[in-house]
């Protein structure tokens, strides 16, 4: 199934079912200082989830573009990344539980023919604070999984939300797709990592709100916030092993195969996701209706890392040439359809990369060696002091997420606090205005 009809398919069903379809919003939240990025769909959303009237009613679907960097460094894998998109329907107020589940299922199983007994499904366990979600357990049997399908988690698996510090939350229930084989130990279910489950879909039963002090208080209304990543469930659908050999993806890696003359395999596989996932990522926030440009600061510091360790990652490759502009003009060809702010915007883009890359390469090269000879000094330690660290960014411009990556492949560690108290130290001596980048709850 090409991507434009999964997108259609599933926009169309909600719409039928009374919803009404919303536009992508920007990937930088309005009015919302505690996160940088669009995280989820819901995240526009948020004052209608507490009661505000949404003008298009009472059931929403769209796609929303996203970018999550808390999953970095699980990116390379077969299934993370910063940037994806979200499939979403909503229900504020209106349906519940019942045509939440009723509906999903109706969709994997009768518009995208993915067969029952490959559903897998968690519920939330409960806890102290909120009580087990037999309703959920209860209507997936009724709609026809086994109990052997259905598996009870915890709060980390099964609990969505805040998106900041307070806000909308609550117990969720998520879909997988497992691959029928074995399964790998006795243990081995939903939340184990061995490929055999897929996360596809999340619907969160959002009937709390989290406060400052903590505490959940009721909603005044029952919300349902549902989220499928589209470059998963394509994969799925299409039978293939992991969401890079998709069309979302491949030709993206094809791209970076003919520009640097080395071929994909198993044994660089990491490299070439790493690269043609923050590629798109860089894209997209480069992009946006809010032009984010590569600085120093919140959104602009997320995007330079990306692009500054991707450009790494490409020489890790045994590539030195500027070949982002080449991979981000592929990447807006192969996007603008569906995103035609890409196409609007393929100029800047390309002359922002472009930009990035020669403030960037130069240094790093001349960064990595003094970071090795830094190495080398605390052998002993294992443990790269602020003020190293501090040097590696002040003068060769290493975000300190690099520096850190640098010494994790190394089995060294890096003294962030100590950094960071250089940090301000610096900004104090030349004045220049606090960011609160560096802490990592505002970083996603
Ligand atoms: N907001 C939920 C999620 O992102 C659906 O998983």
């Amino acid at each position: 199934m090409k991507v434009i009809e999964l997108r259609r398919k599933y926009v169309e069903f909600f719409e039928e079912r009374g919803h009404k379809v919303m536009a992508s919003a920007s990937l930088v939240p309005d009015n919302d200082v505690t996160v940088l990025f669009t995280t989820a769909g819901m995240h526009p959303l948020i004052p209608y989830l507490l009661g505000e009237r949404h003008p298009f009613g009472k059931r929403l679907v769209n796609i929303q573009k996203c970018v999550r960097t808390g999953d970095i460094d699980e990116v390379g894998d077969g299934s993370h990344h910063t940037y994806f998109e979200m499939l979403g329907n909503w229900s504020l107020g209106d349906y519940f539980k019942k045509e939440s589940i009723t509906m999903s299922l109706e969709f994997l199983t009768e518009v995208l023919n993915i067969p029952m007994k490959n559903l897998s499904v968690t519920v939330f366990e409960g806890d102290a604070e909120v009580a087990r979600d037999t309703e959920t357990y209860h209507l997936w049997k009724q709609v026809g999984l086994t109990d052997s399908q259905i598996y009870y988690y915890g709060r980390k698996e099964n609990w969505w939300g805040p998106v900041g510090l307070t806000g909308p939350c609550g117990p969720d229930t998520e879909i997988f797709y497992d691959n029928g084989n074995k399964k790998c130990c006795v243990t081995c279910g939903p939340s184990c990592s061995c490929g055999k489950y897929v996360e596809i879909w999340n619907n969160v039963f959002m009937e709390y709100n989290k406060n400052q002090d903590g505490s959940y208080s009721p909603l005044k209304q029952k919300n349902v916030d549902t989220g499928m990543g589209l470059e998963r469930i394509l994969r799925v659908v299409n039978g293939k092993e992991n969401d890079y050999e998709t069309e979302l993806f491949y030709p993206i890696i094809e791209k970076v195969e003919e520009l640097t003359g080395v071929k994909y395999g198993k044994e660089n596989e990491r490299i070439f996701r790493i690269v043609s996932d923050h590629m798109r990522a860089a894209v997209f926030i480069l992009g946006d209706e809010k032009e984010v440009v590569p600085t120093n600061s919140e959104q602009g510091y997320i995007l330079r890392r990306i692009i500054r360790r991707t450009i790494r990652y490409i020489k890790l490759l045994g590539n030195n040439e500027n070949i982002l502009v080449e991979i981000a003009d592929k990447i807006i060809d192969m996007y603008d359809n569906a995103y035609p702010e890409l196409g609007d915007h393929r100029t800047f883009i390309l002359e922002k990369l472009d930009k990035e890359y020669q403030s960037f390469s130069k240094s790093l090269v001349e960064g990595l060696k003094k970071a090795e000879k830094y190495f080398k000094g605390v052998s002993e330690t294992k443990i790269l002091n602020g003020e190293l660290a501090f040097r590696l960014f002040d003068t060769f411009g290493f975000p300190i997420e690099f520096t850190e990556e640098l010494a994790q492949e190394k089995g060294y560690s890096v003294d962030v606090i100590g950094f960071e108290l250089k940090f301000k130290e610096h900004q104090e001596k030349s004045r220049i205005g606090a960011s609160g980048r560096f802490n990592k709850n505002v970083a996603n």
